[in-house]
Parts: structure tokens; sequence; C-alpha cells
């Protein structure tokens, strides 16, 4: 059986009050559009048609700035005329497949790779032509509400907010926008949807009616609220945030990571984790990350695309980036930031330091305050490090540099050149003392 996905996301999203396409605002620092996508791959779907209008060009390059194997064809929607008209359009890539399709908008990006393939099974097993994801909501204000029939318990429509009378407003079955179809069906039938309706748009809603009238078989199943939350402001924005924050720490939390205070906590959803590590507050942990076991980050880092392997305390207020790859048993203390850094087995950097495109060797101690300059306005210059070496406290090292092993540095040298190993360094002036005048 094939699988396809007709992912929504030509809106603008003008309740966002942004100048940015809805569906590239970040949740956990993946864009909304991202973790659709992500979510349809879990379920094995891999070939997406994504239908774009607004700031397409920038759509599509946040996907592929992302993730530049993506499978997708990109089908541009110039006027949002409704998101029956949105599926419409996806017709001369998909019309003749044979296989299931997915339907889903942009905008709901919190469901899972398990909700669709639970989604998909159900559908296949009942052997359904359509099926619907849908949740029970106590306040279900703007959403379209599910019609079933009473008898069957079926699916026999769905009605929009603008469009419902004040009995089915009552109702609190919401559509989610997630579909699962017979893709052939689809495309023999869409063609039927009209825009007689209050907003005069092409409803993809329309299809549950059409399909109920050619007798085809119609169903929805009910999922957790928080899997169909749709995003429209920037207030939804940060409640989906807050959602996926749960999700994500609950998870890590039910494989032996620690997580002191999960309000606190942010990781991104593609961060790995291993078990025995224990995250202290307020860690802001994001991109592509890998943390290994029996880690500390205590209180206040903020670690993106970095590795960290076994047994290492980070921080508090560690800001690690841009590819560090901390190696096991380390201490990486206060105040310290390393960008691009490698560092070795059993090394200390332990306060006020900042490193930036340097390789650092075993058993290296550097001192509190030590910098490696590694720009000159210009270009970045790199530093390398041999195991054992000692930085004294506020050294600087003046990239592009190498020192070798066992060297020792005084504290409060600014070094200039490659260092041998075995060598003792010291380069500050001498101090002078004299009579105080009075
Ligand atoms: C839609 C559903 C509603 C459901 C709700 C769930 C319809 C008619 N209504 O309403 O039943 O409860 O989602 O969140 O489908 N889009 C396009 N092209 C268009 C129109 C929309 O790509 O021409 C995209 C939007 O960018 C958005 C998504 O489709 O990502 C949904 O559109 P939106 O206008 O937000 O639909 P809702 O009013 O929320
Ligand atoms: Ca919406």
């Amino acid at each position: 059986m094939e699988y396809y996905s007709i992912v929504l996301a030509a809106g603008k999203g003008t309740r966002m009050k942004s100048d940015l396409p809805k569906v590239i605002h970040e949740i956990l620092g993946i864009s909304m559009i991202n973790l659709a996508l992500n979510h349809l791959e879990d379920a094995g779907i891999f070939n997406h048609v994504l239908i774009t209008g607004y700031k397409s060009e920038k759509v599509l390059e946040n996907i592929i700035s992302y993730n530049s194997s993506r499978r997708f064809v990109n089908v541009l929607q110039h006027e949002q005329l409704g998101t029956g008209h949105a599926v419409k359009i996806a017709k001369n890539e998909l019309e003749n497949k044979e296989g299931i399709s997915i339907i889903t908008y942009g905008d709901t990006p919190l469901v899972s790779g398990e909700t669709l393939k639970k989604l998909i099974e159900i559908h296949k097993h009942d052997k359904n032509d359509l099926t619907i994801l849908s949740s029970e909501f106590d306040n279900p204000f703007g959403y379209g509400r599910i019609l079933r029939d009473k008898s069957t318990t079926l699916v026999m429509g769905i009605v929009e907010e603008k469009d419902a009378n004040e009995k089915e407003k009552n109702i609190k079955e919401i559509n989610s926008g997630v579909y699962c179809i017979d893709n052939k069906k689809l495309f023999q039938y869409i063609d039927e949807i009209n825009n007689s309706n209050v907003q005069g748009e092409y409803y993809i809603t329309d299809l549950v009616e059409i399909f109920k009238n050619k007798n085809l078989k119609i169903n929805a199943i009910k999922v957790p609220h928080d899997e169909v939350f749709g995003v429209n402001d920037l207030s939804s924005l940060e409640k989906a945030t807050r959602m996926l924050q749960k999700r994500i720490n609950n998870k890590h939390m039910s494989k032996g990571i620690e997580i002191i205070d999960s309000a606190t906590t942010y990781i991104g959803d593609d961060v790995k984790i291993g078990v025995g590590t224990k995250i202290f507050p307020n860690n802001v942990i994001m991109g592509k990350t890998e943390i290994g076991e029996y880690n500390s980050l205590l209180m206040g880092n903020n670690i993106e695309n970095s590795t960290i392997g076994n047994h290492n305390q980070i921080g508090p207020m560690t800001h690690l980036r841009q590819d560090t790859r901390i190696t096991d048993k380390t201490r990486v203390g206060n105040y310290v930031e390393l960008k691009n850094v490698l560092l070795g087995k059993n090394s200390k950097v332990a306060h006020l330091t900042y490193l930036g495109d340097a390789t650092v060797g075993e058993k290296v101690n550097i001192g509190c305050g030590v910098i490696t300059a590694n720009y000159d306005g210009k270009n970045k210059y790199k530093t390398v490090i041999g195991d054992n070496v000692f930085v004294g406290s506020n050294s600087n090292l003046i990239a592009p540099i190498t020192v070798k092993k066992n060297t020792f540095i005084a504290a409060g040298s600014t070094v200039t050149e490659d260092i041998d190993q075995n060598k003792f360094v010291i380069g500050r002036s001498k101090i002078q003392i004299k009579e105080k005048k009075e």
C-alpha cells in the first residue's frame, strides 16, 4: 500500500500578527511545518504534496534548511480559496495513484506519528473510505463540528462554526482537520465541492457529505485534545508549546531521565538524551542535540546543536552551541560558552570562559576566564590544545594557535605563537612595586 500526504500551508495566518507565514513559526525550536512533516514521517509517510501560497519561498527554504533530504512536491496556491480548493490543486500530482492519503493542516502540528499510525490502522481495519481525527472540546468555538448519524453513529457531515445552527453549535466533537482517505475516491469526487457557504470558500469538510451521498463509509476517531490543537494566534502558539513541552518531557522521564522541574525545562523534539541524566531547572536544549548517559545538567544551560557524551557535569549557566562536542567525564561550569569545540575526556573548563573553534585534548585544565581569540573581525581561526595542558586563569590564546601536550601556561598570559610540548609559558609584564607618593 502506498501512502501520501497533502499538507495545507498556504495561509498567511493574519491572526499571528506577523510578516512570516504562519507555519514557519516555531514550537520548541522547530517550525510547525517541519513538526507536521516529521510526524507524518514517523507514521511511515514520506511522499508529501505541500500546498503553499503566502511567502511560499520562505516556507520551502525553512523546510530545506531543516532537512534537505525530505521528499516533497510543492504546489502553489495563488489565491486561498479554501481548504477544499487547496486539496483540489494537488490533483495533478496524485489523482492516478492507488493508496491512502493523509490530508493535514500545517497549523495543526501536534498530531503525533503514533496517532497517525492508529488512524491509518483503523481506517483499513474498518474498511472506511474516509476517517477523520476528532476530539471532544469543552469549548468547541471556532472549530468545525462532527455530525453523526443517531442510529449508525457513523459520520454524516461536518458543519463549520460560521454555518452552524444553535443546535449544531452545542456539539462538542470537533474536526481536527486531519483526514485519512482513499486517494482515488478523493480525486474522483473532489470537484463536487462548491463554495456556497457563509464564507464563500471551498471547504474540504464538504467532502464528508459528498461521500455520504455516494454511500461511502465515513467515521471519526476521537483523540486527546493536545493532539489536534490548532494554532491560529500567538497565544495558541504558546499553548501548543506548553503541550509539546509536557509531552516531550514525559517521554524522557518515562525512559529514566530525571527532570526536576518540567515547567522550566524546554527540550526540542529532535533532542536525544540517555538514561540517568539529571536535568535541573531552566535548561533549554534545542536543535539536533544528543546527550548521553549519567550527565548532570545543572541550572540554566542553553544547549543547541551539540553533542554530550557520558558522565559530564554541565553548568550552571553554560552555553553550548554550533556543533560543540563534549566527550566524557568533563566538567563545564559557570558562565562558560563553547562554540564549535571538541572537549576531550576528563578535561575541565570550570568558570567564566569562552572557547570558539577549538580542539581540546584529554585531562586539560582550562582556568577561570580563559579566552580563545578566534576572530580578527574578518575571519575565524582554530585553536588546538593538546592533552594534559594547563591553561592558567585569565589567559588569552590568539588563534590560529597550537599548544602541544603537557605544556603549562601561567595565569594571565597572552599567547600569540604555537608552543611545543612540555614547555612552561609565561607572558605577562613584570609588576613594578614603588613607594607610594604622599
Ligand atoms: C479548519 C476546518 C475546521 C477544523 C479546523 C481545525 C475547513 C473548512 N475547516 O478550519 O473544520 O475544525 O480547521 O483546526 O477545512 N489553507 C490553505 N489554503 C486555503 C485555506 C486554508 O492552505 O485556501 C490552510 C491554512 O494555511 C491552514 C489550514 O489550511 O494551515 C486550515 O485553514 P484555516 O483557515 O485555519 O481553517 P479553520 O478555519 O481553522
Ligand atoms: Ca486553523
